[in-house]
């Protein structure tokens, strides 16, 4: 239920989000980036296992500078274009990945501690961005790093399904800092978890699980 994960989230509990079968058919794990800590970091790591991202919105990414990765490699690239041709991607017609991060406050960036930090320093930055200048990113964070950080693709679902638009919607509809920290469940089959498991896991855990379809259909009925 929308109205339980929005709880959720406000009380930093993470909240579990697949996506649709007609899509990556995959569930993330989502926490808002503000109520990120290291125990946190080590259950996505342990019990999601895919690749830690922040979210953040596209305008506080033009605000920023940030680019798309795909159009940093295809303009910066001899072989950009042919390296970033999506036409034979499965699921989507674009990723949402622009760069990484580590926060200049940690060591090499990886521990958990490390990582909770960064994702701690990129809500900062994002809750205050009325008063920051895209040179004050620099000052705060340097790349490469150990976050990926996620686009969330403008106009939210007009444009695009993904996990990014998904997580980054939630969270913003729970009255927080617009970026979510998410991670893939992943199972030792070698393949993705499937759904069911994933509703497993969120019974057993005591967690809210969603689909896509839901939280469009809620975007739907509240925009
Ligand atoms: C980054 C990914 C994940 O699938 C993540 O869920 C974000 O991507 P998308 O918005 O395409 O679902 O590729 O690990
Ligand atoms: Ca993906
Ligand atoms: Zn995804």
């Amino acid at each position: 239920m929308i109205s339980s994960a929005l709880q959720s989230l406000r009380s930093g509990k993470p909240v579990l989000i697949f996506d649709s079968s007609d899509r990556e058919g995959e569930t993330d794990i989502v926490v808002a980036s503000q109520f990120v800590t290291p125990q946190i970091i080590r259950m996505m790591r342990k019990n999601g296992g895919g690749l830690i991202c922040t979210t953040i919105k596209s305008c506080h990414a033009r605000k920023i500078g940030l680019p798309l990765l795909e159009d940093l490699y295809s303009s910066n690239l001899s072989i950009g274009n042919a390296l970033t041709d999506t036409n034979d991607m499965k699921y989507d017609k674009s990723s949402t990945f622009s760069i990484t991060v580590n926060s200049r406050d940690t060591f090499t960036g990886i521990p958990d501690i490390d990582r909770a930090k960064t994702v701690n320093h990129i809500a900062d930055f994002i809750g205050n961005i009325k008063n920051e200048k895209p040179e004050d990113f620099a000052r705060i964070f340097r790349a490469p790093g150990h976050i990926h950080l996620l686009i969330a693709t403008d106009g939210y679902f007009k444009n695009r399904r993904g996990h990014t638009e998904l997580s980054t919607y939630l969270v913003e509809q729970a009255g927080l800092i617009p970026s979510a920290t998410i991670v893939e469940m992943l199972s030792d089959s070698g393949y993705s978890m499937t759904y069911d498991e994933t509703k497993k896991y969120a019974d057993e855990n005591s967690l809210d699980i969603i689909t896509g379809d839901e939280i469009i259909k809620y975007w739907g009925e509240n925009h």
